[in-house]
């Protein structure tokens, strides 16, 4: 076993990494990109603001994934932080059925700098990056960007939750 693989509290098992992060609560949000004039998307989870000054941010990507050649290729990518209205666009931008050139065919969205990636125009926020470095880290590459465009909503909505592997929303009642 690797001796520096985590151990639970009493010590006799290994923990589930993955089973662990589960229990995060985490908002979700489509990343795209445009490479070579086609647009590529996932949805994702793991955008993390860096730096407010300068404004920087990360997102991790698979290793071996389409996502990661293309954005990789277009060193620039947009975060769209989803509405929890959103699922039907959360399922379909994780699902490995999608095809290569249909990733937002119907969802509207606009171009916007650098490097014309889109931005859905649904989003709760948007926010677009040029690529400054790239980490290779593990099974994912970590890409880090510069901002460059901010798109604020012109209301106020909750966003889309991801928890216990399944989308969630903010309970309004709760206290
Ligand atoms: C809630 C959720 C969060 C995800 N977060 C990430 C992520 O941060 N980075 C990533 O590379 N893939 C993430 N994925 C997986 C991608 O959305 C997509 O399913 C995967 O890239 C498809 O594999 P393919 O590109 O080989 O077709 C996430 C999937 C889900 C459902």
């Amino acid at each position: 076993m690797d001796a520096e693989y985590p151990l639970d509290r009493s010590g006799q098992q290994s923990l589930d990494f993955h089973a662990v992060l589960t229990h995060i609560a985490s908002s979700v949000m489509v990343i795209a990109t445009c490479s070579e004039g086609v647009d590529h998307t996932i949805t994702a989870t793991t955008f993390t603001p860096v730096s407010f000054s300068p404004p920087l941010a990360l997102i991790c990507v698979r290793i071996g994934s389409q996502f990661e050649t293309a954005v990789r290729n277009a060193r620039a990518w947009s975060v769209s932080v989803l509405r929890e209205a959103d699922v039907a666009i959360a399922e379909r931008s994780s699902a490995r059925s999608r095809t290569k050139t249909d990733h937002l065919d119907g969802i509207p969205h606009s171009r916007c700098r650098p490097g014309n990636v889109p931005v859905l125009d649904s989003a709760l926020v948007g926010m677009t990056f040029r690529t400054t470095a790239e980490y290779a880290a593990g099974d994912h590459m970590i890409v880090l960007g510069h901002l460059v465009e901010l798109h604020l909503p012109s209301d106020r909505d909750f966003p889309l939750l991801r928890f216990h592997q399944t989308y969630s929303v903010i309970d309004r009642s709760a206290p």
